[in-house]
């Protein structure tokens, strides 16, 4: 009998690589891929927990899943990524219909630990449920007791072996490390995601080799931090290193990566960006404030005139970059003068995007023990004002890419079939007419912009 798997996958691009090997464990253990969970033998929930905003959605959706709990008992609900390793057994108390809590840290032993899980499961079944004294057993609650896995945080291998099932035909994520060891006060990845560590050189270029080989012309490197990539192999510029030589693989025809620390990029790694024919011009460096004393006490290692001074080089080097940020307003002590910091900030570098969010206490991080905590009406009311800035700077940079021709990837009709949409290799949004025509996934389009907005641009194809 065919059985289905459907991921619930929330938060950033770690998880959506995680979710590609998730999918691979899955269709090796016989399962394939349906898009309504009701119809899943398995539903896994990937989870995020970085704002308290991302949590509440997650936890509203497995709620959702009691009912479909309800209507199909046999149904395996498993709850992985970072909510998972930092509630651990307490997502099975507070929802029932969990059946198994994956932690970050058993990405790569999931089909193994689903395998012990399901074989168990059966065993519980066919057991007569009478134990000893003669009492009855509830065989739902013995089949709650059966293990989880999340506590510990470093038995992932960093050596990747497996299968990916990748959600794109022509762009694939590629992880090169895991963890973070910066523990910015406001942050709690450090403490979900473990420690730094990164894979092989040799193992990464071969995955991308794979993905050549496979028809994938469009590679994305991924980490908490990419510039601390390779540091406990004890390599001077392991990064740029590593990204001139996927660089050089034969079939990379883009190549992006994430997330850079503005404190760790490094001259040579923008060197690597400029000289290449391949890597994205796309610079994303979260500035977090504007404020050289609210960045102290964000730990972020950097102060605002070193920010400046990077956007600078990165210039220098590279006149037509694409630069984008992140930005937390409100965090601890926060005030009006730091604000405007960032605000003047934001408009002096002129960022082509911003993604702007207002603070979250994360319980646990040493921020969410500061003084001085800022109200809500106060943190939304800056961060109003703060995306009403970046938007108007963001129409501006898209308005002088009117009357261009930029090379797009194509990715798939948009709502209005009729309208095509893809990425430039910058990463800009472009909407074009088809006219009828129809286009292979991740096929290279022409397409002259005649108009922008604040988050993409429209045009025609030639
Ligand atoms: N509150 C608000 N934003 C946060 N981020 C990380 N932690 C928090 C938090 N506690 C933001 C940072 C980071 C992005 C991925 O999420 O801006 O760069
Ligand atoms: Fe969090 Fe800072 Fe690490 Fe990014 S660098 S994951 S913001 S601790």
């Amino acid at each position: 009998m065919d059985k289905f798997y459907c991921i619930l996958n929330y938060g950033c691009q770690m998880n959506e690589s995680d979710a590609e090997h998730y999918a691979g464990q899955l269709q090796e253990l016989g399962y394939q891929s349906i898009d309504d969970f009701h119809k899943a033998d398995i539903i896994l929930v990937n989870t995020c927990c970085v704002r308290e905003s991302a949590e509440k959605r997650i936890a509203g959706k497995i709620g959702e899943l009691k009912a479909v709990k309800t209507a199909n008992p046999d149904v395996i609900i498993c709850v992985a990524g970072c909510m998972a390793q930092k509630d651990g057994e307490n997502l099975r108390k507070k929802h029932p219909q969990v059946d198994l809590v994956i932690g970050t840290s058993y990405v790569d032993s999931f089909g193994r630990v689903l395998r012990e899980f399901l074989e168990k499961k059966h065993e519980m079944r066919n057991a007569e449920c009478t134990i000893k004294d003669g009492s009855s057993v509830d065989l739902k609650k013995r089949v709650k007791k059966l293990p989880s896995a999340f506590c510990d945080l470093r038995v992932n291998e960093t050596e990747f072996e497996g299968q990916r099932v990748r959600k794109s035909s022509f762009h694939a994520w590629i992880p090169i490390m895991y963890g973070c060891n910066n523990f910015c006060t406001y942050c709690i990845v450090p403490y979900v995601r473990g420690r730094e560590r990164s894979r092989s050189a040799e193992n990464i270029l071969a995955e991308v080799r794979q993905g050549v080989e496979q028809g994938y012309k469009e590679f994305t490197l991924l980490g908490q931090n990419v510039n601390s990539y390779g540091k406990e192999f004890g390599e001077k510029n392991a990064f740029a290193k590593l990204l001139a030589s996927v660089d050089a693989v034969d079939g990379v025809e883009r190549l992006h990566y994430m997330t850079s620390h503005p404190r760790d990029m490094q001259k040579e790694v923008i060197e690597v960006v400029a000289g290449s024919m391949h890597i994205s011009h796309h610079f994303h460096l979260p500035v977090q404030s504007g404020s050289t004393e609210i960045l102290r006490r964000m730990n972020r290692g950097y102060s605002r005139e070193d920010y400046l001074q990077l956007i600078e080089l990165v210039r220098h080097y590279v006149p037509d970059a694409v630069i984008t940020t992140d930005i937390i307003v409100g965090f601890p002590g926060e005030t009006e003068k730091d604000f405007q910091d960032t605000l003047a900030l934001v408009k002096e570098v002129g960022f082509d995007a911003a993604f702007t969010f207002v603070y979250s206490k994360r319980s646990g991080t040493p921020a969410a023990k500061m003084e001085k905590q800022i109200p809500l009406a106060e943190k939304k009311e800056r961060l109003n004002r703060l995306m009403d800035l970046e938007n108007s700077i963001s129409l501006e940079k898209n308005k002088s890419l009117v009357g261009k021709t930029v090379e797009v990837f194509a990715e798939g009709p948009s709502k209005n079939k009729n309208i095509w949409n893809g990425r430039t290799r910058e990463n800009k949004l472009v909407l074009w007419p088809c006219e009828g025509k129809s286009y292979r996934d991740g096929e290279a389009v022409q397409v002259k912009i005649e108009t922008a907005q604040t988050w993409l641009v429209k045009g025609i194809s030639n």
